[in-house]
């Protein structure tokens, strides 16, 4: 289907997707390609297909981007409650860019953006946390020089009364023996792993049904990407909660979620069952490094 821009002498470069797979396309030629994908961006119809459930989070020809720059053109988004979806596509292509507007960082020029049939395009973080939506950033977010509670007790910010708080964080504490044997401790002892366990846990503090989950694979080694990737299996398979992830392991990400959608250049190139993306051929070649 996409044209071979790659008969070229192959390159030693890694490109993109897994480090540990030989590949032999260059960054530059990934992207190339990938804007070939975006020529047969799958239909609305196709995205209700995959959502199963309830609507959870819909947008609909999301227009985006920051000041005046749009970054995301005509974006449209499916996931149905209890579900998984996870964005995949080059660096740049704007999957950070469609959590932010998701949770309301973005600068939105059209579409809308409804949580649980609620229209939300328009409000602010604060309301989308009250709303259900959580987001758990790309990077470190974790205050280093305060305790492993005061870390987890941040994310009930928002709560109008501290007991709340202290409350939320005792459920938390509950479901994750290891952060409660590290509560008195600054955060800055805990292992890359942990830390994101904690970033994790501190939105979980909300309860939200809304999961916005940045990367959570980034900088950390095998045993601790299982250790996360588990983690977000109980919640979406024991708490019912409804996942959007941006995932640069885009075996890991497809592996987990059960939609995946590949973002090329701000427009949706590819969608379909999680497994189903990692079957196929463009997927393989251009971001599993096969
Ligand atoms: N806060 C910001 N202000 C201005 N431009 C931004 C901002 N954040 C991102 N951009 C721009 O928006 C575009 C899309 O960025 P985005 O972070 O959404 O991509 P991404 O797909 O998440 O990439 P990566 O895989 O590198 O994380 C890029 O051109 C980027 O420079
Ligand atoms: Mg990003």
């Amino acid at each position: 289907m996409v044209g071979s821009g790659n008969d070229s002498k192959p390159k030693s470069t890694t490109g993109y997707g897994l480090g540990s797979v030989d590949t032999v396309i260059s960054v530059d030629d990934v992207q190339r390609e990938a804007q070939k994908l975006s020529a047969t961006a799958p239909p609305v119809a196709a995205l209700d297909a995959l959502v199963e459930g309830a609507p959870a989070v819909a947008i609909d020809d999301l227009v985006a981007g920051y000041g005046r720059m749009e970054i995301l053109h005509s974006f449209s988004l499916r996931v149905g409650t209890g579900q998984s979806l996870c964005l995949i596509g080059p660096n740049g292509a704007g999957k950070s860019t469609v959590l932010h507007s998701i949770y309301g960082f973005t600068n939105i020029f059209s579409g809308t953006i409804h949580a649980g049939g609620t229209d939300v395009t328009r409000l602010g973080s604060n309301d989308k946390l009250k709303n259900g939506i959580a987001y758990i950033l790309q990077d470190n977010s974790v205050f280093p020089d305060m305790t492993v509670e005061e870390n987890l007790l941040m994310g009930g910010y928002l709560m109008d009364k501290p007991a709340d708080a202290r409350a939320a964080a005792e459920r938390v504490f509950q479901k994750y023996d290891r952060l409660r044997e590290r509560a008195k401790q600054p955060a800055r002892v805990l292992s890359g792993g942990e830390r994101r366990l904690l970033e994790i846990s501190r939105a979980l503090v909300m309860d939200p049904d809304v999961l916005l989950v940045d990367e959570p694979s980034i900088g950390l080694e095998p045993r601790f990407i299982d250790m996360v990737f588990d983690i977000l299996d109980d919640l979406q398979r024991t708490e019912g909660k409804t996942i959007i992830m941006v995932e640069q392991n885009a075996k890991k990400g497809l592996e987990f979620a059960d939609i995946g959608y590949v973002l090329v250049s701000g427009e949706l190139a590819k969608a379909g069952p999680g497994s189903v993306l990692l079957e196929d051929p463009d997927v393989g070649r251009l971001f599993l490094g096969g």
